[in-house]
C-alpha cells in the first residue's frame, strides 16, 4: 500500500490574503468547491483577523458556514484569542494559531512579543480541549525573519516541544518568507521528529527562492508526512516583506505521486482548480509543473481512449 501524505491547501487563506484583487465570498466558495472536487482532504478556509489589517479575509464566517464539516478537514487561521472566539462562534472546529520563532515578525504581525503569542497559544490549547476543537500552532519565520534575520533552531525546538506537551494537537513549521534551504530543513526537521513525533508535525513552505520542492523532499526524508501548499502557487504575507507564493499544490502533488506516495488527490480535477485560481485572481503563477502536467494528463487520456477502441 502506498504511504499517505496529507496536503493541506492553504490557498483560500495564505493564497488570497495578499492578492491585489480581493475575491468575493461567492468566488472564494467556488475556489474551495474546486479543491473539494479534486479530493483535497484538508483546506484552510480563511482567517479570523482584523479586516482592517487584512481586508481580503473579511467574511470568513460566511465561508465557514458554506461548507459541511464532513466534506473535508477545514481549518481557519487565528492570530489571537479574539480570532479563536470568532472562529468558534462561526462553527469552526480546527483553528490554526500563529506563534513565532522571532520577535520582529510577532511584533509586525500581531503587535505581540514572541512570548506573548506563545502564551496565548498555550491558553488556547487548554480552551480547545474544553471546547472539543482541534488546535494547530504554526511557528512563523522558523528559518529566517525579514526583520531579525536567521531564526534560532533551539527556540523553534523549545516552542514545538512546549506546545505539544501542553495540548496543541499539531505544530506546523513555517518558512514564512521562503528563505530556508534543504540542509536547514533536514537539520531542523530531523531534530523535531526525534524530539517529538512525526505525526504531530507539518511543514509550510514558500517557493520564493525556487527551493520549495527541495525543502519538501528534505522534510519527507526526516519523516514529515503533512504539508501546507497553495493552489496555483498563490500566497504571501502582507506583513512579511519578501514573502512570495506558497509551494504550489500542483507541484507538490505531482512530486509526491511520482515518488510513490498517495495524496488521494485527483490530478485532472486539480488542473481545473488551478485554472480557476488563475481565472479568479488573475495572478496565480500556477506552480512550475503545470505547463508539463496538464498536456501530459490530456495525452494520457487520449491514449486510454485509443486503447478502448
Ligand atoms: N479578528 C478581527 N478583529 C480583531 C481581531 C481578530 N482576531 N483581533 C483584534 N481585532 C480588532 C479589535 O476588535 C480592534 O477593533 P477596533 O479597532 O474596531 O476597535 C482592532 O482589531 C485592534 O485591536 P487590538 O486588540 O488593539 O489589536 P492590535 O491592534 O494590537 O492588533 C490585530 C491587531 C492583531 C488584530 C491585527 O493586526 C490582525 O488581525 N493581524 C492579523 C495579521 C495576519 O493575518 N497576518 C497574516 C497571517 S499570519
Ligand atoms: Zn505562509
Amino acid at each position: 500500500m502506498r504511504e499517505r501524505v496529507i496536503i493541506n491547501d492553504v490557498g483560500p487563506r495564505d493564497g488570497l490574503q495578499n492578492q491585489p484583487k480581493i475575491l468575493s465570498s461567492a468566488e472564494k466558495i467556488l475556489l474551495i468547491e474546486s479543491l473539494l472536487a479534486a479530493q483535497i482532504s484538508h483546506i484552510e478556509l480563511g482567517a479570523f483577523v482584523s479586516p482592517k489589517a487584512v481586508p481580503a479575509m473579511a467574511g470568513t464566517d460566511q465561508i465557514v458556514a458554506a461548507f459541511d464539516k464532513d466534506q473535508a478537514e477545514f481549518s481557519v487561521l487565528v492570530p489571537n484569542q479574539k480570532g479563536y472566539d470568532m472562529a468558534l462562534a462561526a462553527g469552526s472546529s480546527t483553528m490554526a494559531m500563529v506563534a513565532y520563532a522571532t520577535q520582529g515578525m510577532a511584533q509586525k504581525n500581531v503587535h505581540m512579543s514572541r512570548e506573548q503569542a506563545a502564551d496565548a497559544t498555550i491558553a488556547m490549547a487548554a480552551q480547545a480541549k474544553q471546547d472539543g476543537t482541534t488546535l494547530l500552532a504554526t511557528i512563523a519565520t522558523s528559518f529566517e525573519c525579514p526583520f531579525d534575520g536567521m531564526a534560532d533552531p533551539g527556540i523553534v525546538a523549545d516552542a514545538t516541544a512546549r506546545f505539544l506537551d501542553l495540548g496543541v494537537d499539531m505544530v506546523v513549521i513555517a518558512d514564512t518568507i521562503g528563505a530556508g534551504n534543504p540542509g536547514q530543513v533536514r537539520s531542523l526537521m530531523n531534530r523535531l521528529v526525534r524530539e517529538n513525533s512525526a505525526d504531530k508535525l507539518a511543514c509550510h513552505f514558500h517557493d520564493t527562492r525556487a527551493l520549495g520542492m527541495a525543502n519538501v523532499y528534505a522534510a519527507l526524508e526526516s519523516g514529515v508526512r503533512r504539508f501546507d501548499a497553495s493552489i496555483g502557487g498563490l500566497g504571501g504575507c502582507p506583513f512579511a516583506p519578501g514573502a512570495s507564493g506558497n509551494i504550489a499544490t500542483e507541484d507538490t502533488v505531482m512530486m509526491l505521486e511520482q515518488m510513490g506516495f498517495d495524496t488521494g488527490i485527483d490530478l485532472d480535477a486539480l488542473m481545473r482548480a488551478s485554472d480557476l485560481a488563475v481565472e479568479l485572481t488573475g495572478t496565480a503563477p500556477g506552480g512550475r509543473a503545470k505547463a508539463w502536467l496538464k498536456p501530459h494528463l490530456a495525452k494520457q487520456h487520449l491514449n486510454k481512449n485509443d486503447n478502448l477502441k
